[in-house]
């Protein structure tokens, strides 16, 4: 891991990934992101759906690639917050050799996920964000 300081959350101010956090029923939000989140969901009902059937398209298609496809490599673009079901959870799930690389560009979403997903990369090294599996590259 590397020593970069950790970004000023500011859990007052509604952040995009943690509104999408919370439309996923995720934990990693606070009161603001709840409060905007409820107010787009209010204005317009079908982006809110739309972050869930997205990830769950996302879930079945790394499904089917790890699986029949025989896909074992995988780049994660855009990862957001640590969620219940993440891509290398449902990669390894059918194929436990399956290699993922995630990035994501907010420093917020890296924060959380080397608290949050530390334990699954025993082998990441500093300048790699989450290799779920063997060498970073
Ligand atoms: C809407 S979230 C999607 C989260 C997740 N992929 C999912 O399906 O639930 C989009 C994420 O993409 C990230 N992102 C946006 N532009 C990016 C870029 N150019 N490079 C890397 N990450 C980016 C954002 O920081 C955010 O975490």
């Amino acid at each position: 891991m590397t020593g970069d300081p950790m970004p000023d959350l500011r859990p007052d101010v509604p952040h995009g990934a943690r509104i999408w956090n919370y439309w996923l029923g995720g934990k990693d939000n606070y009161a603001a992101d709840r409060e905007v989140g409820e107010a787009v969901r209010a204005a317009f009902p079908e982006t809110a759906a739309y972050a869930l059937k997205s990830r769950q398209f996302l879930n079945r298609a790394v499904r089917y690639l790890a699986g029949e496809a025989g896909i074992l490599q995988f780049l994660d673009v855009g990862t957001g917050l640590p969620t219940m079901q993440n891509t290398h959870e449902v990669a390894q799930s059918v194929a436990p050799d399956a290699r993922i690389v995630y990035v994501d560009n907010d420093p917020l979403v890296l924060a959380h996920a080397r608290a949050l997903l530390v334990n699954t990369t025993p082998e990441a090294s500093p300048g790699t964000w989450t290799p779920t599996t063997g060498s970073p590259t």
